[in-house]
C-alpha cells in the first residue's frame, strides 16, 4: 500500500487538489518555510553566542537551511505559493523575544527558544502533519523530523551539562516563552485543521516532546508538570 492510500484511508474527505485544501496548505506551508528561516537566523546567532560549539551551530543552521528550501519543493509540486506574510507575523513575538535576549547576552532563553521550543514545535507539527501529507511532502518531513531530533538533542544536552547553574534560568525563561509557543500553535490551528490536523494532537505532542526534553535535562516530573501548566492554556 501505498503512502497516499495510507492518507486516503486516514481521511477520505482530502482532497489535495481541492481549493480550501490548497488554501490551507499555503498557509501552513509558509509557516514551515519561515520556521525553518528563524531556526537558521537562531543558529547563526547562537553560534556567537557560544563559540566553544560554533561548528556545530553553524551545521545545524545549514541544515534548517535544506529543511527551508525541502518545504519549498512541496509547495512547487503543489502549486501554491507560500503565504510568508502571515507566517512571520506568527513568529513575531517569539522572534523579538528571541532577538532581546540575545542583544543582552543571555544564552538560556536563546538556547531555550531555538534549540527546545522552535525544535518541539517543529517536531509536533510536522509529526502531527505526516498521516495527512500529500506522498512528496510526507518523505520532506519525515527526513527533516530526523534532523530536528539531533538538534533538540543537542539543547537537551547542553542544558543537562549545567542543569544546577541554569536550572533556575530555564525555568524563568520557560515561563515566559511558554505560552508564545502555544499562541503560534493556537493560531495555526483552523488551517491545520483544513488540512486534517487536530488542533489538540498539535498541542499535545508539542507538551509530550517539550516535557520530554526537560525531563531529559534534569527536571522531575513535578516540575515538568508545574512548568507545562505556565502555559497551558486554560480548559
Ligand atoms: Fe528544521
Ligand atoms: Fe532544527
Amino acid at each position: 500500500m501505498s503512502p497516499l492510500q495510507v492518507n486516503l484511508a486516514v481521511d477520505p474527505n482530502l482532497d489535495y487538489d481541492s481549493t480550501a485544501y490548497k488554501v490551507a496548505y499555503s498557509r501552513l506551508n509558509g509557516v514551515f518555510i519561515t520556521g525553518e528561516q528563524e531556526a537558521y537566523n537562531n543558529y547563526l546567532r547562537l553560534a556567537e553566542m557560544l563559540p566553544q560549539h560554533r561548528t556545530s551551530l553553524l551545521a545545524a543552521a545549514r541544515v534548517e537551511r535544506r529543511h527551508q528550501r525541502g518545504f519549498q519543493s512541496c509547495g512547487r509540486r503543489m502549486g501554491i505559493k507560500a503565504d510568508r506574510g502571515w507566517a512571520e507575523d506568527v513568529f513575531a513575538e517569539l522572534r523579538d523575544r528571541f532577538t532581546a535576549a540575545a542583544d543582552r547576552g543571555q544564552l538560556v532563553p536563546c538556547l531555550l527558544i531555538q534549540a527546545l521550543v522552535v525544535e518541539c514545535l517543529a517536531i509536533a507539527t510536522y509529526n502531527a502533519y505526516l498521516p495527512v501529507a500529500d506522498e512528496f511532502s510526507r518523505e520532506v518531513a519525515e527526513a527533516v523530523i530526523q534532523d530536528e531530533y539531533q538538534h533538540l538533542n543537542f539543547g537537551q544536552t547542553w542544558f543537562q551539562e549545567q542543569f544546577e547553574t541554569v536550572k533556575a534560568d530555564i525555568q524563568a525563561a520557560s515561563q515566559s516563552i511558554l505560552p508564545i509557543a502555544r499562541t503560534i500553535l493556537t493560531r495555526m490551528g483552523q488551517d491545520a485543521a483544513r488540512l486534517g490536523i487536530d488542533l489538540e494532537t498539535l498541542e499535545e505532542e508539542f507538551t509530550i516532546h517539550y516535557g520530554e526534553a526537560l525531563e531529559a535535562i534534569g527536571f522531575s516530573f513535578q516540575e515538568v508538570s508545574g512548568m507545562s501548566a505556565d502555559g497551558a492554556i486554560a480548559a
